[in-house]
């Protein structure tokens, strides 16, 4: 089949604003969007910038906006998108450095302000930690997170300030808040109640929508709240 694709362009040292450039390639159902990309850059216009790593939905770093949705490009099919009309666009919400790349670094400042990482200062045990698996169970589903940012940049009270520290960065904090070993959960739903932390959630649901790994952010953002709220954290 053939397919158009229209690709967001900008160069800073050279376009004064950006534009979109429009190709038009051969493509199976089953090519992935990183596959026409790819064909795109190696045969049309090898300056066309993107990021991307593993190509198999694992490193996190080619989400971007396609046909008006977050996903990762090397994820999405082409058959997925019902259309061979295809629009690809950089992530909303994050400075464009060059065509489909972002700068990241406002998403992991917030990232990182949440403390993403086992904070427990009491003396070593012998063995390991012990926790139940229910304890484990608690926080399985954000310890998938691959920090695409397809979340944070599909959420529009994000959009709507940048401040917000956003899904992916609450997702994180999920995963240790509720892990039965961590001894900073206070600490972590102190910045979280920040007038730019989780509050800011309106329950739009765009970011588990956007979730390459089906994370189920929404509900863990509520766990948050209810956490907040009752000054409560349940370890199963
Ligand atoms: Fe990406 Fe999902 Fe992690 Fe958000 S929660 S950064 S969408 S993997
Ligand atoms: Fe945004 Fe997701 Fe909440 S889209 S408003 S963080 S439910
Ligand atoms: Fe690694 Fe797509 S290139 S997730």
């Amino acid at each position: 089949m053939d397919v158009t694709l229209k690709i967001f362009r900008y160069n800073p040292e050279k376009d004064e604003k950006p534009h979109f450039d429009t190709f038009q390639v051969r493509a199976e159902p089953t090519d992935r969007i990183l596959d026409i990309l790819e064909y795109i850059k190696g045969h049309h216009d090898g300056t066309l910038s993107y990021r991307r790593s593993c190509a198999h939905g694992i490193c996190g770093s080619d989400a971007m906006r396609i046909n008006g949705r977050n996903y990762l490009a090397c994820k999405v099919l082409v058959k997925d998108l019902g259309t061979d009309q295809i629009t690809v666009e950089p992530l909303l919400g994050l400075p464009v450095l060059k065509d489909l790349i972002v700068d990241m670094d406002p998403f992991f400042e917030h990232y990182r302000s949440v403390l993403p990482y086992l904070i427990n200062d009491e003396p070593e045990p012998e063995k390991e930690r012990l926790q139940s698996p229910a304890q484990r169970e608690r926080f399985d589903d954000t310890t998938k997170c691959i920090l695409c940012a397809a979340c944070t940049t599909s959420c529009p009270s994000f959009w709507a300030n940048g401040k917000y520290v956003g899904p992916a960065a609450i997702v994180a904090a999920h995963r240790f808040i509720f892990d039965s070993r961590d001894r900073a959960a206070a600490q972590r739903l102190e910045i979280l109640n920040d007038q730019f932390g989780v509050f800011r959630c309106h329950t739009i649901f765009n970011c588990t929508e956007a979730c390459p790994r089906e994370i189920q952010i929404t509900k863990a953002i509520g766990e948050v709240k209810k956490a907040i709220m009752t000054g409560r954290v349940d370890y199963e």
